[in-house]
């Protein structure tokens, strides 16, 4: 019964939270292969809350990088519709770490806040799911059958689970993708995402001399390779904030009408990201407003630079190489393999013949539009309602999920984009955190979504 199971996370809620920090406490992070021992204590946390939430069939299965967890409850029959709940155990790094107030893999509950990393991003979310489907398992009365898949990957492009989705499409066969990986626009504003950016992500590596060299005795006749870098890099705009990749725009599909309109309807100014950036002014195409560059428009960003000397003090080098983390966010009908070509070409028609340069692409993802046709997202939208007091807004976010094109593609599902992390949760940045009382409501929202799919 509803009242029963949201009276049951009520009466929870400290258990919820204890169970959350505790997963917190495993340094998750995929990207780096130091840690690959915690990957697998994570996925063997999530594997055991599984089975203390009485789902069967729970595995940890093998892909051809950090592994899946698999669970199923099939007991409402096949008459009523599968739900197959989306979750990512991995999380970002931390560095640079000496900004972080507690450390990142501590939980600490400050004020209404649960700071640590992957709180919000996402294994927040993940309990989220967890406890609102314990909650109803618990009274007895799951009106859907349920199939989870909790990767390892995410934040690093879900590169092996598109594999692990296509060979196992029967297991996974369902009617939609419930992914808590997307948030919600304010505290008191519920949000439904609809769009999602895509991603190619890219490592460009430029080579001059064979060694560092005494700037003092080859400055002037080498090109620098951090200088050769920077102007390459310059070049990657024009000064209206445009991407100058050869046929970068060609393949974006333009915004309507009706588009710009759902866009200028959101509760979003120019203040509110000055706010939540800290930076002095807004920088970006002048014909698109904030909301419209983040959900429509691609970009390319640098995410990173290393070359010389960096260390305290002074040191008159001359390196001998130059390194940047590049990647683009693609909007529809954009894809990686075009990005990648597009990026070559640029680099082999503006590249000095004084250096060399090796392009190095590491992942990416097609973007995604969903859906709002579909039972989960009018499910998803009444349940808000009922628990904010107010409808949910929709709306194309900047950031990327694998998963939900892979789904789209392998299996022919959509996914409903929820969840309940908030915009200044700080995801990826020092100081992540959860705001505690937005996910108590969301844990009720999602035990409401569970029983108007009935
Ligand atoms: N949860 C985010 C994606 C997200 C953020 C969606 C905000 C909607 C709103 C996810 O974990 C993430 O950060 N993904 C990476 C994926 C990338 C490495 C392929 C991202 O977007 O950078
Ligand atoms: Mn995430």
């Amino acid at each position: 019964m509803l009242n029963q199971a949201l009276e049951y996370a009520k009466e929870n809620q400290e258990r919820f939270l204890t169970e959350l920090k505790e997963v917190l406490t495993i340094p998750s992070i995929s990207t780096d292969p130091d840690h690959k021992a915690d990957m697998q204590h994570a996925a063997e946390w999530m594997s055991a809350q599984l089975k203390s939430i009485n789902m069967s069939n729970v595995q940890i299965m093998p892909t051809g990088g950090h592994p899946v967890v698999y669970g199923e409850w099939l007991g409402a029959g096949k008459t009523s519709p599968t739900v197959l709940i989306y979750g990512h155990y991995d999380v970002q790094p931390v560095d640079p770490l000496e900004l972080w107030t507690n450390p990142p893999f501590e939980p600490a509950v400050i004020g209404d806040n649960l700071f640590a990393r992957g709180s919000a991003d996402m294994k927040g979310q993940v309990l989220a799911s967890l406890k609102a489907v314990e909650s109803i398992m618990k009274n007895g009365d799951m009106p859907v059958n349920i199939k989870w898949l909790i990767e390892g990957e995410e934040e690093i492009g879900s590169e092996h689970l598109d594999d692990f989705i296509k060979n196992h499409k029967e297991l996974l066969a369902c009617n939609f993708c419930l992914n808590t990986d997307a948030g919600i626009l304010a505290s008191d504003e519920p949000s439904i995402t609809t769009g999602l950016r895509g991603l190619a992500y890219f490592e460009l590596r430029v080579y001059g001399p064979s060694k560092d060299l005494h700037s003092g005795l080859f400055g002037g006749t080498v090109h620098n390779p951090a200088q050769a870098l920077a102007e390459l890099i310059a070049g990657m705009h024009d000064k209206n904030g445009k991407i100058t990749l050869p046929g970068f725009y060609k393949k974006v599909r333009k915004l309507s009408k009706k588009e710009h309109k759902d866009f200028a309807r959101l509760p979003l100014n120019n203040k509110l990201y000055l706010e939540q950036t800290g930076v002095p002014a807004l920088w970006g195409e002048r014909k698109f407003t904030p909301p419209e560059r983040l959900g429509a428009r691609p970009t390319l960003e640098i995410n990173g630079l290393l070359s010389g000397f960096t260390g305290p003090g002074s040191k008159t080098v001359l390196p001998a190489w130059a390194m940047a983390k590049i990647s683009c966010r693609l909007v529809p009908d954009q894809t990686p393999e075009q990005t990648i070509k597009q990026l070559k070409k640029y680099l082999k028609e503006k590249a000095p013949k004084d250096i060399t340069w090796e392009l190095e692409y590491l992942h990416g993802a097609g973007a995604a539009l969903v859906s709002r046709d579909n039972i989960g997202i009018k499910a998803m939208a009444k349940s808000m309602e009922t628990v904010w007091g107010k409808k949910p807004y929709f709306l194309r976010e900047g950031g990327s999920i694998g998963v939900v094109v892979q789904l789209q593609k392998r299996l022919g599902v959509d996914s409903v984009l929820s969840g309940f992390a908030l915009p200044d949760c700080d995801a990826h940045s020092p100081n992540e955190k959860l705001h505690l009382p937005t996910w108590h409501k969301g844990i009720d929202a999602l035990i409401h979504f569970f029983y108007n799919l009935k």
